[in-house]
């Protein structure tokens, strides 16, 4: 018998997308090119002066050193700036750390608010990799559903009947809720009175409430800011805010992310973040403290047309009358599936086999969502789009 593994990870879901991506390799290419709306990648690169900043900075002997534990200053000081600007408020550049990406951002704050044997809490459908990290991290996930008849918004009045049934069971004190504003996998963006409803909530419950905002460069202007929350002190006392560099600037291999928190707290992240990365890769930091000014304008016109990928696929799917886009956003649309007896799986593999078109299932997201798919438009150009209602429209099962 080999020694034992940690009964947590072995208890943790295995990365999803690699598997699902398999299925294509079963297409024959009769309908045309494989189109993959799997994973949530930007599907241009970035413009050429961040590469060649990018490449600059590879050049640098100095940027083979280790950097500083809590990110570049220079980073940091232009993202608090852009920061305080775009929510109106005033980010000190204590308050911020940059991350190897928005994963390691999640995993370095619950390992920072919680430990082994505490509940978070958590809306679903849920960002798998959220879900994965509490599980390795022996923290239970509770999960608070959010319907499609509601938009995919979790409730607050939801929640409240989640705390008083785990008082009554003698359940383990929640120490979080984690909010995904605009949401992976349903692309629902919260108002920002339903966030400020659930810091009235952390407020309450005495939570930490995990902000993920990976996608809020793809909310239209309209939109902005998506909260007022961070001109607000007091809900800043609680408010852990997490932002992904890889889909506003088309850099995910990079690994570059940013948190938001209290300086208290962060003075226990630093600890984290010393242990785990020593520091974040320094090259993609050097050439973002100048693509966050330098590529305004590259970014918004990216979220317009991310924004017109979103319209052309709901235009596609018109003539799949009977596969219904519940929800659509940002990056995604969440689609339930006509197939009833059939599970989602099924229907996804069926769907890259016979038609070359890959989605997730909706169950990778949380066991509820079997009836519906994932499809992450961003990366796919619109003329193939165009194309995945009728091949949807041909699947037979
Ligand atoms: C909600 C959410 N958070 C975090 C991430 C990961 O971002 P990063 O590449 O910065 O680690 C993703 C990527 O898909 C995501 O959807």
């Amino acid at each position: 018998m080999p020694p034992s593994i940690n009964q947590f990870l072995i208890g943790t879901a295995t990365p999803p997308i690699p598997a699902a991506r398999q299925w294509l390799n079963a297409y024959d290419g009769r309908l045309g090119p494989p189109i993959n709306l799997a994973q949530a990648v930007p599907g241009t690169p970035p413009p050429l002066e961040l590469l060649q900043r990018l490449s600059a900075a590879a050049l640098d002997p100095a940027t083979t050193m280790y950097g500083p534990i809590l990110g570049e200053p220079g980073l940091i000081s232009v993202y608090a700036r852009h920061v305080s600007k775009f929510y109106n408020a005033t980010v000190a550049p204590n308050e911020i750390a940059i991350t190897s990406g928005c994963n390691e951002a999640f995993f370095v704050t619950t390992l920072a608010i919680a430990k082994s044997g505490d509940a978070i809490l958590l809306p679903t459908p849920c960002y798998f990799n959220h879900e994965m990290t509490l599980s390795m991290l022996g923290i239970e996930p509770v999960p608070l559903p959010a319907r499609a008849e509601t938009g995919f918004l979790p409730s607050v009045k939801d929640a409240e009947r989640i705390i008083q049934e785990r008082a009554t069971n003698n359940a383990q004190p929640l120490r979080a809720i984690v909010l995904v504003t605009p949401n992976n996998p349903t692309g629902a963006i919260y108002p920002p009175t339903l966030i400020a409803e659930f810091v009235e909530f952390a407020h309450k419950h005495d939570l930490w409430l995990i902000l993920d905002e990976t996608y809020r460069d793809f909310l239209p202007p309209s939109q902005t800011p998506p909260h007022h929350l961070l001109s607000d002190l007091s809900a800043r006392a609680r408010i852990i805010q997490l932002y992904s560099f890889s889909k506003s600037y088309a850099i995910p291999g990079h690994r570059v992310g940013a948190l938001l928190a209290p300086p208290a707290l962060m003075q226990e992240i630093v600890k984290v973040l010393d242990t785990l990365q020593i520091c974040a890769p320094r090259i993609g930091q050097i050439a973002l403290q100048w693509a966050i000014d330098g590529l305004k304008d590259w970014r918004d016109a990216n979220a317009r047309d991310v924004d017109e990928r979103g319209a052309t696929f709901r235009r596609s799917m018109s003539v799949a009358p009977h596969w219904k886009i519940t929800s659509l956003g940002a990056y995604f649309a969440f689609v339930a599936h006509p197939f009833g007896a059939l599970s989602d799986v099924e229907v996804a593999e069926a769907l890259a086999v016979q038609c070359g078109v890959l989605a997730l299932p909706g169950s990778y997201f949380t066991a509820a969502s079997a009836d519906h798919l994932r499809f992450a438009y961003a990366n796919v150009a619109p003329d193939l789009i165009a194309e995945v209602g009728h091949r949807i429209a041909r699947l037979r099962l």
